[in-house]
């Protein structure tokens, strides 16, 4: 099978307001042509923000120039959870994708990998393609452990109804996240060949499934990463807020 086409997906977290988004997102979706060939262009803005978003960018959400997605969904489809996302209010908004399981949410909310498999159960239920978020901290890499955690959060959150279509991982040393600080290329690769040997063991069509690397993708970096076997795509953080270092990740792929 031929590697899955290049992913780039910006996760802006807690920021922005209405004026920053739509110029961000409106920005980001006029260079989305220049880069279409090589990446496909995905924009988590905040909960408050998707629906602004979505509407500004109606008409390159229908060319398939780009894609919006949640940054986190509830497992339940609707009911008493006072300042939750349900996944099918994701997907009403123009959603198609939602991340789950990522380490602020399992550092700040105490999620584990089974409360991430239901949230990626449920965006699946809901027709969106939940990312999922795994990755060591950095006294689990320095002990070792990077490969057996990463495993064990693969294995804890990925649905079963799980195939290329409908799933992406993303690797993401948790000490990586916003610290400037990368793994070496080597640690990247090693991961990434070790998730996918996972999911070809594990799926039909493993050898599809986006890997994602995130944690502190930059302009300079991206490249380097991007050209690595199993490295399909980016997660980006601080570096999705500005469009043009955005685009220019995609554009290195
Ligand atoms: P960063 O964040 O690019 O700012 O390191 C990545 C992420 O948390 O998804």
């Amino acid at each position: 099978m031929a590697a899955p086409k290049t992913l780039i997906a910006g996760n802006w977290k807690m920021n922005g307001l209405r004026a920053d988004g739509v110029t961000l997102a409106k920005t980001v979706a006029a260079g989305a042509p220049g880069v279409s060939a090589k990446a496909d262009l995905l924009m988590c803005p905040p909960a408050t923000l998707i629906s602004l978003v979505a509407n500004t960018l109606a008409e390159a959400l229908r060319h398939g120039l780009v894609s919006i997605g949640g940054q986190d969904c509830h497992h339940e489809v609707s009911g008493a959870h006072t300042g939750d996302v349900a996944a099918p209010m994701l997907t009403d908004l123009g959603c198609g994708y939602v991340i789950v399981g990522h380490s602020e949410r399992r550092t700040n909310h105490s999620e584990d990998d089974p409360m991430v498999w239901q949230k990626a159960v449920a965006a699946q239920l809901a027709g969106l393609i939940p990312i999922i978020c795994v990755g060591e901290t950095e006294e689990e890499r320095d002990r070792g452990e990077a490969l057996d955690v990463v495993r064990r959060q693969i294995n804890g959150s990925l649905p079963d109804a799980a195939k290329a279509a409908n799933v992406v991982i993303a690797y993401e040393p948790i000490w990586a996240i916003g610290t400037g600080r990368t793994p070496s290329l080597d640690d990247i690769a090693e991961v990434h060949d070790a998730m996918r040997a996972l999911l070809t063991d594990r799926l039909n069509d493993g050898d599809g499934v986006r890997l994602l690397y995130g944690g502190s993708v930059k302009p300079g970096n991206a490249a380097e990463i991007l050209a690595l076997a199993n490295v399909n795509g980016a997660l980006v953080g601080g570096a999705s807020l500005n469009a043009e270092d955005f685009l220019a990740i995609a554009a290195a792929a």
